[in-house]
């Protein structure tokens, strides 16, 4: 089977390279050889690879810039997967896309449904948004799976982060009134490949009887407080923490143009009943992403200096 794969560099795209190896031959693509928002640059690689399932883990994913230049944000991220999806219907392949919990406005205090409407705070999600109606409208096999608080152990992200400043700071101070699910972008590459071991060859028609939204993140709930204690409490080089407390905090301590979701948890029993398969507890997730060889790297780059 071959797959393509857009945005192969990613936190997610890592991850789904190492994950989809097995299933067959994966061209992967990223940013510059590509862009997503130009289809000129990547509609005749497409042809030439005639995959069978094309994967969409690129994206603008930088919400605080989105303010700044919304159309860009907007072309990557809300218009690129219509076109995929036109391609992806042209060459008989299904497209596998990914979406987030900022498509909520945080206002429920109960986990999001599928069902539940959708009002975006900010302009990322808004061009997210924009995104899955594309796929909606132009798709015939795909799934958009929408996940939350993503990380992964490479470059930059909130787990690097917080081991960086508990080196440099002797406190710290996290917000208490954002509550999410964290989710390993490992783990949800290997439910996307795990998806597509059982499609098998005919994974364009198995994922068009099962088409639609889902929502994919680990299961249980936290808050940035509680996120960064698990990680300073998980994290193999304790003894180089500097930090003394973690404070707790409100969002509007933290000036910012972005407007986030203070609730987005997920309610991902529409994927489990479907798929039968569900991702495990965050804390479960982070204690498994945490494991000595894994964040040795993570650890290392966050030694000041
Ligand atoms: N991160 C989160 O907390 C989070 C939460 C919920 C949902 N999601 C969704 O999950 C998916 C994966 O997110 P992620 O965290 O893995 O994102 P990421 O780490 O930012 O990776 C996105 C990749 O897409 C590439 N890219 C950006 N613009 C492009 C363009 N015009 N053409 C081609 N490639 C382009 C980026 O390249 P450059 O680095 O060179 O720009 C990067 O390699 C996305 O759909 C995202 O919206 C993320």
């Amino acid at each position: 089977m071959v797959i393509v794969l857009l945005g192969k560099n990613g936190q997610l795209g890592w991850e789904l390279q190492r994950s989809l190896l097995p299933l067959g031959e994966v061209v992967a693509l990223d940013y510059p050889q590509i862009d997503v928002a130009q289809p000129d640059t990547y509609v005749s690689l497409l042809r030439e690879a005639a995959p069978r399932v094309i994967i969409n883990a690129a994206a603008y994913t930088d919400v605080e810039r989105a303010e700044a230049e919304p159309e860009r944000a907007f072309a990557v991220n809300g218009t690129a997967p219509g076109v995929l999806a036109e391609q992806a219907v042209g060459m008989g392949a299904a497209l596998i896309h990914y979406s987030t919990d900022f498509v909520f406005d945080g206002k429920k205090t109960s986990p999001y449904l599928e069902t539940d409407p959708i009002g975006p705070l900010n302009q990322y999600g808004v061009s997210k948004l924009a995104g899955e109606q594309a796929v909606l409208q132009a798709g015939k096999s795909y799934l958009i799976l929408r996940t939350a608080w993503l990380y992964s152990l490479r470059g930059h992200s909130f787990i690097t982060r917080v081991l960086k400043g508990a080196r440099q700071k002797q406190s710290l101070r996290m917000v208490t009134d954002q509550v999410g699910s964290p989710t390993w972008a490992r783990l949800l590459a290997e439910v996307t490949a795990l998806l597509l071991a059982r499609g098998g060859e005919d994974a364009p028609g198995w994922l068009a009887e099962r088409r639609g939204v889902y929502h994919l993140a680990c299961s249980g709930q936290a808050n940035r407080l509680q996120w960064a204690q698990e990680i300073l409490r998980l994290d193999p080089h304790r003894e180089e923490q500097v930090v003394e407390v973690v404070l707790p905090a409100r969002s509007e301590e933290f000036p910012s143009p972005v407007k986030r979701p203070a609730y987005s948890v997920l309610d991902c029993s529409r994927f489990n009943r479907v798929f039968n398969m569900s991702l495990p507890d965050w804390r479960l997730a982070l204690r498994l992403a945490m494991d000595t060889s894994t964040v040795l790297a993570a650890s290392q780059s966050a030694r000041p200096g």
